[in-house]
């Protein structure tokens, strides 16, 4: 794609109380960041639209125009559905997609680090030491190596999109995505920072990635 747009969902309840994890709904403010994305999302397609009618204008027409659609990804759980909630289906190609679930985190699912600390030190430690390779205990408890492999063949469709895309997901999605997108070693994105209600536009040219963030401010 020519644009490829990704950020977190807005704030969820477990946000709040800082739970790892979990299925929560939005807040109200996490909301808020759902809504202004539609419009924000909407008012840059429509900005491709003008200028295109433009071009015409002036008697030019671009010969390999932009597919028109926009596509939007988001994983399947709640947080990020809810985001998207105020995007028209009719306007967008809607899709959820469990690639994009945030990591696992097994036993330790719905705590907060304070309570992994307590609860399994040594787990604590142990993630604290190697995040890249440490993997949850638990059933289906994951690493971020393991996310990485889970995203392999997202990368490849998303490769061969012509149409603009959207990505709404979670942090160490986000990590491991805008890692990708941007060269950034693999070692480096555990820790990489990318905050809520926060918006990354990269577009992939021939000198590199360029890379927009918006920030919301309400
Ligand atoms: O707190 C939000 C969250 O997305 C959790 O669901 C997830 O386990 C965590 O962030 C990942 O961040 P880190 O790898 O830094 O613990």
């Amino acid at each position: 794609p020519r644009c490829i747009w990704l950020t977190r969902h807005g704030e969820s309840i477990d946000n709040i109380m800082g739970k790892i994890g979990g299925d929560a709904p939005l807040s109200p403010r996490g909301k808020r960041y759902g809504a202004c994305l539609s419009r924000f999302i909407k008012h840059q397609r429509r900005e491709n639209e003008v200028s295109r009618r433009l071009e015409a204008e002036a008697g030019m027409a671009i010969s390999n125009p932009r597919e028109r659609t926009v596509a939007v990804w988001t994983s399947m759980l709640t947080r990020t559905k809810e985001t998207v909630e105020e995007f028209d289906p009719k306007e967008y190609d809607i899709k959820h997609m469990r690639f994009l679930n945030e990591i696992y985190a097994g036993i330790c699912e719905g705590l907060s680090y304070n309570q992994i600390e307590q609860l399994y030190p040594e787990e604590f430690e142990s993630r604290r030491i190697n995040k890249l390779f440490y993997r949850y205990p638990g059933m289906g408890g994951e690493s971020y190596l393991d996310v990485v492999q889970r995203l392999n063949p997202l990368i490849i469709e998303l490769e061969r999109m012509t149409s603009d895309l959207l990505i709404v997901t979670h942090r160490v999605v986000m990590r491991i995505l805008l890692g990708y997108l941007m060269d950034i070693d693999r070692s480096k994105m555990p820790e990489m920072e990318v905050p809520l209600h926060t918006l990354y536009c990269v577009e992939p040219k021939p000198h590199g990635t360029v890379v927009r963030k918006f920030k919301w401010v309400e």
